[in-house]
């Protein structure tokens, strides 16, 4: 049998800190509404002259390094990015020539909206799983900067610019032990971006009924928990880290609630970086993995949900 495991794993968080108390002077709203609603404090926001295939770059650098792998050996780059670049050349396309290895299989995944990153790490383990590639790289950057309506109190105080990455590698022992992929086009009006061929000549900004994705992502995610715990013949008294998208500080607690699991065993980023889409499971990961906190051999559930509605979890033995 061959499995996928996580190799290696890296972040790139823009310099710029955007604080509660700057969005204070922007909009009608204060620090302790956002805090209390939605656990974040600030986010990172990304230099004029950075894009989604910079940060990219850096995370995907990064985690090549940690997981000791070449360039050259990557043979599938997957960018999951809401915000790429250009429509095309993909993002992934962009960023396989900066990394001179030009020949492998390099595509984005954007539909996927926050799922983005759930979406690529499935189809990287699919891939590997089946012999037909030994390594992989798969990133979520995001400029959500680029896409909020920064009149809009009701979005523009949930997200942030970042990129994380992982490399998958082939392993003979069980690592992504199981990937699970769900969508649900008729909740396409609760959160989406009308670009492109739909509406012209410019980007919009999203649009979102926050408190129906809020139930809607407990709902879903919930579900989804029992679904991947029962693929594998799992308890969830035997998940060490839950490792979710960064959303809600309220979604995150309600996850970590139905698999009984302390805060403590939850990697929390959003606090420092907001909602970076695509991007906040990776970022997460390799936080706790850097500090340490997140060991070999402990069992992780990561979860994801977004526009479409798409959502999608794994399940790792790191
Ligand atoms: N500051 C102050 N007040 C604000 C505000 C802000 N930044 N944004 C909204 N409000 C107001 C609303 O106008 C509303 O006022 P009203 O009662 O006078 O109409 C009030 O706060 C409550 O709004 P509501 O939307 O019901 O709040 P909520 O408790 O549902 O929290 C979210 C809003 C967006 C934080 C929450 O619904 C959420 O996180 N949803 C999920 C979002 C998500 O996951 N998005 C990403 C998916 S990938």
């Amino acid at each position: 049998m061959i499995y996928s495991k996580i190799l290696g794993t890296g972040s790139y968080l823009p310099k710029r800190i955007l604080t509660n108390a700057d969005l204070e002077k922007m909009v009608d709203t204060t620090d302790a509404w956002i805090v209390e609603r939605t656990g974040i404090k600030q986010r990172h926001l990304a230099a004029p002259d950075e894009n989604a295939v910079t940060l990219a770059e850096e995370a995907g650098r990064a985690a090549l390094d940690a997981a000791g792998v070449k360039p050259a050996e990557i043979e599938m780059i997957i960018v999951a990015s809401t915000t790429p670049q250009m429509v095309f050349p993909s993002t992934a396309c962009l960023l396989q020539d900066r990394f001179g290895i030009a020949g492998c299989p390099a595509f984005d995944l954007n539909a996927t909206a926050c799922a983005g990153f759930m979406y690529g790490f499935s189809i990287a383990d699919q891939y590997i799983k089946t012999g037909a590639i030994k390594n992989a790289l798969v990133i979520g950057s995001e400029l959500m900067s680029r896409i909020v309506d920064w009149n809009d109190r009701s979005t523009c105080v949930l997200f942030g610019d970042g990129a994380g990455a992982v490399v998958l590698g082939a392993s003979s022992e069980p690592h992504v032990l199981s990937t699970h992929l769900h969508a649900d086009g008729t909740h396409k009006d609760v959160l989406y971006l009308p670009l492109g061929t739909s509406k012209t000549p410019s980007l919009e900004t999203v649009k979102m009924t926050g408190n129906a994705l809020f139930k809607l992502a407990v709902n879903k995610l919930g579900d989804l928990f029992d679904e991947t715990l029962a693929a594998n013949h799992i308890q969830k008294s035997e998940v060490d880290w839950l490792v979710p998208h960064q959303a809600n500080i309220r979604i995150i607690q309600a996850m970590a609630k139905k698999l009984s699991l302390p805060m403590d065993r939850v990697t929390i980023t959003l606090d420092k970086q907001g909602n970076t889409s695509s991007a906040s499971i990776p970022l997460a990961l390799d936080a706790a993995v850097r500090d340490g906190r997140i060991k070999r051999g402990q069992l992780l559930m990561m979860e994801g949900f977004g526009g479409g509605l798409a959502w999608g979890s794994a399940l790792v033995r790191y």
